[in-house]
């Protein structure tokens, strides 16, 4: 009998809309503010990651801004949050990422589940703002996860929930510390993006508009 999925977990920032361009312009404001300069490749390291260790990576490049004390850290990763909040203000449904509520919708009527593993503590909120929330039957919460990607916890809590076996399950990211994710879970894996810093990936697409349910279940049952 051919392997069929029962679960697709996905990544938000950069999967089903394109926050992770917000999510780097607020960080590069924020680097900006404290004399450090970040550039689109460095921010491929910050794809996935959460809010602290994002801000780690950063601080990093100035080593003298290491030695800053827990609670400027936090008013530093809120400051980036603001930023963050006023360009997702803006978001309405046609910020949905093309190919994405046809594929939504085709797994939905297909009868399998549907989970959201974002390590975005914003992550409900883009969801409601993109009209998309009914599509999902569980939402990882993002502030629950105690180690985010590349451990595989965000995507193994999803599988719990159902109560799925892990290798049954379907995880699509942007990031290469998501990727890892999915792999070190024992699931399989659906890369967007270039093979430069997604190779992991067990199937990978360059955009959103050339996913396919049959093609991505295809490849999963060829595995
Ligand atoms: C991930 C993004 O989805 O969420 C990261 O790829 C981001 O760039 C992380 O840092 C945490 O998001 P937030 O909204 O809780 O700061
Ligand atoms: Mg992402």
């Amino acid at each position: 009998m051919t392997k069929y999925p029962k679960l697709f977990i996905f990544d938000l920032d950069g999967v089903i809309t394109d926050t992770a361009e917000y999510h780097y312009l607020a960080w590069k404001q924020l680097a900006q503010s404290l004399g450090v300069t970040i550039d689109r490749q460095f921010n491929e390291k910050l794809k996935g990651i959460s809010r602290m260790d994002s801000l780690e990576k950063i601080l990093a490049l100035k080593p003298e801004l290491l030695t800053m004390s827990m609670e400027e850290k936090q008013q530093l990763a809120t400051q980036k949050n603001e930023y963050y909040k006023t360009l997702i203000n803006q978001i309405t449904p046609k910020d949905i990422l093309p190919g994405i509520e046809k594929l939504l919708k085709e797994i939905q009527e297909n009868k399998i589940k549907i989970a959201l593993g974002s390590a975005s503590k914003n992550a409900p909120v883009v969801i409601d703002r993109l009209g998309l929330t009914n599509y999902f039957d569980y939402m990882v919460d993002a502030a629950k996860v105690k180690r985010g990607k590349p451990d595989p916890e965000t995507f193994t809590v999803a599988a719990d929930y159902f109560g799925f076996a892990y290798a049954d399950c379907i995880g699509v990211e942007d990031s290469a510390a998501g990727i890892e994710a999915i792999n070190r879970a024992g699931m399989f894996s659906v890369g967007i993006g270039d093979s430069e810093h997604l190779h992991e990936a067990d199937y990978l697409v360059s955009d959103t508009s050339q996913l396919n349910m049959d093609k991505i279940i295809e490849k999963f049952a060829s595995k």
